[in-house]
């Protein structure tokens, strides 16, 4: 069982004016897919608390999966990718290529997510858009693969890549 954080990233909901819908909808998909959420918070747009907040969930709690959702669009406030790629050691770009190539099955307006996703030392951070909707969907679309990439973050070995692949080549 993984260690998670929901980190919803609204200035809205940082002060009680926006019900954190997004955030409680994450943790319930989460702990579907046996993830043990160990930190919740809901902070504000400002790129230095983004920044101090993943940093706080990496390098003190040494959370495996942290989930950012909210701030990745074109808002002159969102902040999330900026404050992501500021703090991580490895950009991860096939989890946000996947979450976008199935999210402009559903709408095109995926194309304005700005989300990315990378590694922090031993830590996978992932952001989502902000709605429920938005932010569920996208998480769907890579669920599956985010397992085996903190299987191998965390040593516990990649020997069995692509076993049970549908395209797996066989002679
Ligand atoms: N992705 C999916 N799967 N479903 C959606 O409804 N909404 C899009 C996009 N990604 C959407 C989606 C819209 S309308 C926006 S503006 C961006 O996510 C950014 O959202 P954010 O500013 O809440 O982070």
């Amino acid at each position: 069982m993984y260690s998670a954080a929901v980190i919803t990233i609204s200035d809205k909901g940082s002060v009680g004016q926006r019900i954190d819908t997004s955030g409680p909808a994450i943790c319930e998909v989460l702990k579907k897919h046996n993830y043990d959420i160990k930190y919740t918070n809901i902070i504000s747009d400002d790129i230095s608390g983004i920044e101090n907040e993943l940093i706080k969930c990496v390098d003190e709690l040494n959370i495996q999966l942290i989930i950012t959702t909210g701030g990745t669009g074109f808002s002159i406030r969102d902040n999330t990718p900026e404050a992501t790629l500021k703090i991580i050691q490895k950009n991860v770009p096939g989890i946000p290529e996947m979450m976008r190539q199935g999210s402009l099955t559903i709408t095109n307006k995926a194309c304005l997510s700005r989300e990315v996703a990378g590694i922090r030392n031993k830590s996978l951070i992932i952001n989502l858009p902000g709605s429920k909707k938005a932010s569920v969907e996208n998480l769907l679309f890579v669920i599956e693969p985010i397992e085996h990439g903190l299987e191998i973050l965390n040593g516990q070995g990649s020997a069995n890549c692509g076993e049970g692949e549908r395209n797996e080549i066989k002679n």
